[in-house]
């Protein structure tokens, strides 16, 4: 049986990207060193250009039918030393703003996607007690400087991600393997967070917004499955992981998030006592995608409903694929709208869909090789072309409606 959803008028549509993924160029951040050792495939060099570009890609977003684009401001063009902040790139970004505005294109701002600045990382990063205030400053600099009143800000982009690989498993800058580390970072970038929200406020009430910004950041849930569904050690190790990956993060940030952005991509099958077990060894095999990240459009709809009881809209942040194939990207998105509808119609409260990313890009210590745009890029030329899925799911949003399989 076929269900089917009414998209309300002002749903969010659109894709996603962030600075360092698209920009090019960006020399002054952790991550522009963190390529130049052997570790990652290949230096991010000048990305897809968008720096310069950014008004072609924004014409390309408008003639998919979106009407709204996530992007992100990199910290270390902004705030070249502490506290010195350089005009002409906060006018670049009001431009970028101002680009999405003529052409009616909502901007959800990211403050933080993580990279850091070089003077930022080198006072010792997210594991030094002053990393709060410094991203604070930031982030009151940035919604002081910006005309534009902007109605979507993310403070910062998954901070367990950045967390997990970045101090866990040591292979994004900075490169610790250290849990005491590690839950130090975590915890700053919560109070970072908190810190940045109340900036934000502050200043919508002191110079009279007319409406409240929706201020929260973008957290990466998967789903945790057991290994083994019969194995009670193996479904204790999921309930676990899920209590650490899912929603400590939340709970910390309860009482200064107007939204929940939701990243989500996959799910893990965990065995006792904690690791994710390889695909060939649990119960159930289904399709992988290019990142060999399992294809599971019901857990969007799983992690939905789950979100409920946080009683706060959801801005789908990201959701995609990487795939070298068009048609698995276009089933990708289909059914993941279809489990988000299906949701709606249970009561989510889901503010909009963000697909990730709008172009191919930098994938971080993967290079180029991944490809997740709806949007094909030829790093040879910087020529964009518009795959099928884009159309497509432009179609989708025309439509305003969304069928779905029951
Ligand atoms: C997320 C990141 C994003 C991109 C996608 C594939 O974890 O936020 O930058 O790399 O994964």
């Amino acid at each position: 049986m076929q269900g089917h959803l009414r998209v309300p008028n002002d749903f969010l549509w659109g894709a996603g990207t962030s600075a360092h993924q698209v920009e090019g160029d960006n020399r002054l951040n952790d991550w522009w060193a963190w390529e130049h050792v052997p570790l990652v495939p290949e230096p991010s060099g000048m990305a897809c250009d968008h720096y310069n570009q950014y008004e072609t890609d924004l014409d390309i977003a408008k003639r998919l039918g979106h009407n709204a684009y996530r992007f992100s401001i990199e910290w270390s063009r902004v705030e070249r030393s502490p506290g010195h902040f350089s005009e002409e790139e906060l006018t670049h970004y009001e431009k970028v703003i101002q680009a999405c505005r003529a052409r009616k294109i909502v901007p959800v701002v990211t403050l933080h996607h993580f990279t850091n600045p070089m003077w930022f990382a080198a006072e010792g990063g997210w594991a030094s007690s002053r990393s709060p205030e410094h991203f604070a400053r930031y982030a009151k600099r940035v919604v002081e400087r910006f005309q534009y009143r902007i109605p979507w800000w993310i403070t910062i982009n998954e901070p367990t991600v950045l967390v997990y690989y970045g101090y866990l498993c040591g292979t994004w800058p900075p490169g610790k393997r250290s849990i005491p580390m590690a839950i130090r970072a975590l915890k700053n970038l919560v109070q970072a967070h908190r810190l940045a929200y109340t900036a934000i406020h502050a200043h919508a009430k002191s110079s009279d917004w007319l409406f409240n910004p929706y201020v929260g950041i973008a957290h990466h849930i998967r789903c945790y499955d057991p290994c083994r569904w019969r194995s009670k050690a193996d479904r204790w190790a999921a309930k676990i992981r899920h209590r650490l990956a899912n929603e400590w993060v939340l709970n910390a940030c309860r009482g200064t998030m107007d939204f929940i952005g939701l990243n989500y991509y996959t799910r893990d099958f965990i065995r006792f006592p904690g690791r994710v077990c390889p695909p060939w060894h649990h119960d159930g095999q289904r399709p992988r995608s290019g990142m060999d990240w399992e294809i599971y459009p019901e857990g969007l709809r799983r992690v939905l409903a789950d979100l409920k009881q946080y009683g706060l809209p959801v801005l789908i942040a990201e959701n995609g694929v990487c795939a070298d194939d068009d048609e698995v990207r276009w089933d990708f998105i289909r059914t993941h709208v279809g489990e988000m509808a299906k949701a709606m119609v249970g009561g989510a409260n889901v503010a909009g869909y963000l697909y990730w990313s709008l172009m191919d890009n930098f994938e971080w210590a993967h290079g180029f090789r991944p490809r997740f745009g709806l949007v094909e890029v030829d790093y040879n030329t910087m020529e964009r072309k518009i795959r099928p899925s884009g159309e497509k799911l432009m179609n989708l949003i025309y439509s305003k409606q969304i069928f779905f399989d029951q």
